[in-house]
């Protein structure tokens, strides 16, 4: 019996962009930032809405879609998730060695300050998604990080700041959560209005870091070795 043809998807005519329409989405790229420093106040339900929605349009492997979002409404759950960050803040300056001190004086998270806080977790069951994960199943993680940046991405259109904290055991967070067996929180996300965005990468506007430059992380056909400032956090700044 010949074989069933192929089922194919139609495309329509693409709409262009206006100048102005790509320069926006530049903008907001450009302009995203990391906010650790919250100013209060709330989130419109219609804004918070729109973008989880944006989010939720994010590219996943396998289209698994594997973003949980779990608002902290609960004042309490959020001062307990809190310590859980600033123990594991502590944990990471000790493995710091010498920049230990450096980075005990970083401002390194807001979760007390923003006006919300969401925790994004992979759902349980991540197991049964073979397409795209069979050699790499990091790739669940992968597909929630493009979610957390379209959300980012479009807080930023909003002019609400948002950052994401990672500073947590994954273990303690999922208990206090009570995620199932099997999830993993992989985000804690502050969102709210901001005095102002950061001009620069805070950890570049104090020294952490610097962008490294993009033609040095660019290669042809194969791997080539880099300079050997690159990756090296005291290297002087790099401009592209
Ligand atoms: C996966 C991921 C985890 C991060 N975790 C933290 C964190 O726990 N604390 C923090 O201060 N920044 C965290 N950041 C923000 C980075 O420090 C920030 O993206 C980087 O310094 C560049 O700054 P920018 O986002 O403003 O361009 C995280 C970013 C990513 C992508």
């Amino acid at each position: 019996m010949p074989a069933a043809p192929a089922p194919v998807a139609t495309p329509v005519p693409a709409q262009p962009f206006s100048d102005a329409e790509r320069a926006t989405v530049y903008r907001a790229i450009a302009e995203r930032r990391d906010m650790r420093h919250f100013s209060g106040g709330v989130v419109d339900e219609a804004v918070l809405a729109r973008l989880l929605h944006a989010a939720h349009l994010a590219p996943s492997v396998g289209f698994m879609q594997p973003w949980r979002f779990i608002r902290i409404r609960s004042a309490e759950r959020r001062r307990a998730i809190h310590a859980l960050v600033e123990q594991e803040r502590v944990h990471t300056a000790r493995a710091l060695g010498e920049r230990e001190d450096t980075f005990m004086r970083l401002k390194v998270e807001g979760v007390l300050d923003c006006a919300e806080l969401l925790a994004v977790v992979l759902p349980p069951g991540r197991e049964a998604h073979v397409f795209g994960r069979r050699t790499l199943p990091e790739m669940d993680v992968a597909s929630a990080a493009c979610a957390i940046q379209n959300l980012w991405l479009a807080a930023r259109a909003e002019g609400l700041g948002m950052g994401w904290v990672s500073l947590f055991d994954p273990d303690a967070l999922a208990a206090l959560l009570a995620l199932p067996e099997g999830s993993r929180p992989v985000a804690l996300l502050c969102l709210g209005p901001v005095p102002g965005f950061y001009a620069q990468p805070m950890l570049a506007e104090l020294g952490w870091a610097q962008r490294q430059p993009l033609h040095a992380l660019c290669m042809d056909e194969g791997w080539q070795p880099t300079p050997a400032s690159v990756g090296d956090p005291s290297a002087p700044p790099a401009h592209e």
